[in-house]
């Protein structure tokens, strides 16, 4: 599932710019639903458009996939999503402590060479981050179709405060509180399993 680079992607952000924010606005923003990686964009609208009393967050470090989801929020006139292209790495230091409700991490990059573990968004450098920026009681939400990545992420959280509420191995979407991702529509279709764990701090 690799996305074609697409040359109006670029321009296109830099044109939108009301759809990102500026380092002075993340530092002062509070209660985010953030998704770390949203990719196209498509669970951040599903569920922004859902939750309208609730204002979500996408990082994506890929250009095309950013100009894409921004697209799809101008087009749609999403008011409660925004999206920062860029490394959440640089992100998550700029947010407040306890400024995060909910981190959604969906079908992330399984990075499957040891070398490039720490890349992972479950390693300990992120989860690190994740617990500063959680309110108490905030919650981390992981789904994955790579069974590897789930089993060796459990392992990561098993080392931190993270305290374990829910997790399968065959998750159904039966969660309300959810929506559906590009990824997770492909896994479906093929009728590969997909495994969620959540996670409060
Ligand atoms: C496998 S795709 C899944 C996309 C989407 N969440 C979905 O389920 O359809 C993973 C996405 O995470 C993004 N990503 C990976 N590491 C990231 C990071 N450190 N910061 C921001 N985005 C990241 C990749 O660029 C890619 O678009």
């Amino acid at each position: 599932m690799r996305t074609k680079y697409k040359s109006w992607a670029k321009p296109y952000l830099d044109e939108h710019q009301e759809i990102s924010l500026t380092e002075e606005e993340v530092k002062k923003l509070d209660n985010i639903y953030l998704e770390i990686g949203s990719g196209k964009g498509d669970f951040l609208i599903l569920m922004a458009n859902k939750f309208t009393d609730k204002f979500f967050l996408g990082i994506e470090k890929n250009v095309t996939c950013s100009g894409i989801t921004a697209k799809k929020i101008v087009e749609a006139k999403v008011n409660n999503a925004k999206l920062i292209y860029n490394d959440a790495i640089n992100v998550l230091p700029l947010l407040k402590e306890g400024s995060v409700n909910t981190i959604f991490l969906n079908f992330s990059d399984p990075w499957p060479k040891k070398r490039h573990h720490k890349r992972r968004l479950t390693s300990a450098n992120f989860l690190q981050q994740y617990i500063r920026v959680l309110k108490k009681g905030g919650r981390l939400i992981f789904k994955t179709d790579n069974l590897e990545l789930f089993n060796d992420s459990l392992e990561y959280f098993t080392s931190s405060p993270f305290k374990l509420i829910s997790i399968t191995n065959n998750y159904l979407g039966e969660d309300d509180f959810d929506a559906k991702t590009e990824y997770e529509h492909y896994f479906n279709l093929e009728g590969t399993p997909i495994n969620r764990v959540i996670y409060e701090k």
